[in-house]
């Protein structure tokens, strides 16, 4: 089968099942670090709610960034009159559900899953681009093909079918043998959510590159990640029971994003970001805030992880 199909099997099994993230999951995402992530959030979103009252919240998780952004933005004083958010899998909409329970009433009401009507809103997704399926392809001196997985000898491997794959990244070159990845389904998936936005604001982050970097000749196998209990293992593991994961191609995203009537304001490491929006001011680098420098470190997650803000109607 394609490996964009065993990877879209693997991954609906793996979310509609998981029931942590963090240290007893299989990885760890910037919310459940501490407080330093929705403290940035609050800040950047903060002088956004008055024009944009809703805030919509893609693939949640376990609902931590939720109740830590609707707490900060209270310290702020500007709540949003709903805060949305848009899960695929039961599981984890459960969890955010207990979680969000455990909120003062005045804050858990305002949370509601899926988007049924037009919205003047914000938009924010954190690590959510990089768990859609990807299409793998290989270059070969007949073009470029792509891949696929069988099952052989009691485990799947991955192979290279004989099909040409209409996969066209002008500016690069491949060289043969070359191997990477591109996730056909993004446009599909912005259809899901951006028609609901008459005007507003979004912040993707995700780690990821723009196009060059992405397709970089020292990248000659992708960005295709498998992480089991915060181990990387091959994406042929306990398939279903294990994240599978790829770099965002920031570029594509944007260009989508303007296909789609948006506008493009930054692209930005992480660490930036944070700094940007003070987050030093308000948690010294102290050992007790320890997970910070995790966030900030360019050779962790400072620079790996993006923010991308777009905005419509504004
Ligand atoms: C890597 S987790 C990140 C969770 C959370 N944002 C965080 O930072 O901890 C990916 C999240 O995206 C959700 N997800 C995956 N595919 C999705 C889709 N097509 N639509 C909405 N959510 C999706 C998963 O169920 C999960 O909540």
């Amino acid at each position: 089968m394609p490996f964009l199909d065993y990877m879209g099997r693997c991954l609906k099994h793996y979310y509609s099942h998981l029931q942590a993230i963090g240290s007893e999951g299989d990885f760890v995402t910037a919310p459940q670090l501490g407080p330093y992530f929705a403290d940035a959030l609050a800040h950047a979103l903060a002088p956004h709610l008055a024009d944009c009252p809703t805030i919509v919240e893609l693939g949640a998780g376990t609902g931590q960034l939720a109740v830590d952004l609707l707490q900060q933005l209270e310290q702020l004083q500007v709540l949003p009159k709903a805060y949305i958010i848009q899960e695929t899998s039961p599981s984890l909409r459960a969890i955010q559900a207990d979680r969000v329970q455990q909120l003062p009433a005045r804050l858990a009401e305002r949370v509601q899953w899926g988007l049924s009507d037009q919205i003047a809103g914000l938009l924010i997704a954190n690590e959510v681009f990089d768990a859609l399926p990807v299409e793998r392809f290989i270059q070969t001196a007949a073009g470029k093909k792509r891949r696929g997985v069988d099952y052989k000898q009691d485990h799947f491997v991955e192979v290279t079918l004989d099909e040409p794959i209409d996969f066209a990244v002008p500016e690069v070159e491949f060289a043969e043998g070359y191997a990477s990845e591109f996730c056909p389904g993004l446009g599909a998936f912005l259809d899901t959510i951006l028609p609901y936005f008459q005007k507003g604001m979004a912040w993707i982050i995700d780690y990821g590159y723009e196009r060059q970097e992405y397709y970089a000749p020292y990248r000659p196998n992708g960005t295709l990640q498998a992480y089991f209990q915060h181990q990387l293992v091959s994406p042929f593991f306990k398939p279903g029971a294990v994240d599978l994961t790829a770099h965002v191609d920031f570029t594509t995203l944007a260009e989508l994003f303007i296909a789609r009537g948006w506008r493009i304001d930054f692209l930005k490491p992480q660490n930036r970001f944070l700094l940007e929006e003070g987050v030093l001011e308000r948690y010294p680098l102290t050992p007790e805030h320890y997970a910070l420098k995790r966030l900030l470190d360019p050779r962790l997650m400072g620079e790996h992880f993006k923010v991308m803000r777009a905005e419509i109607a504004f």
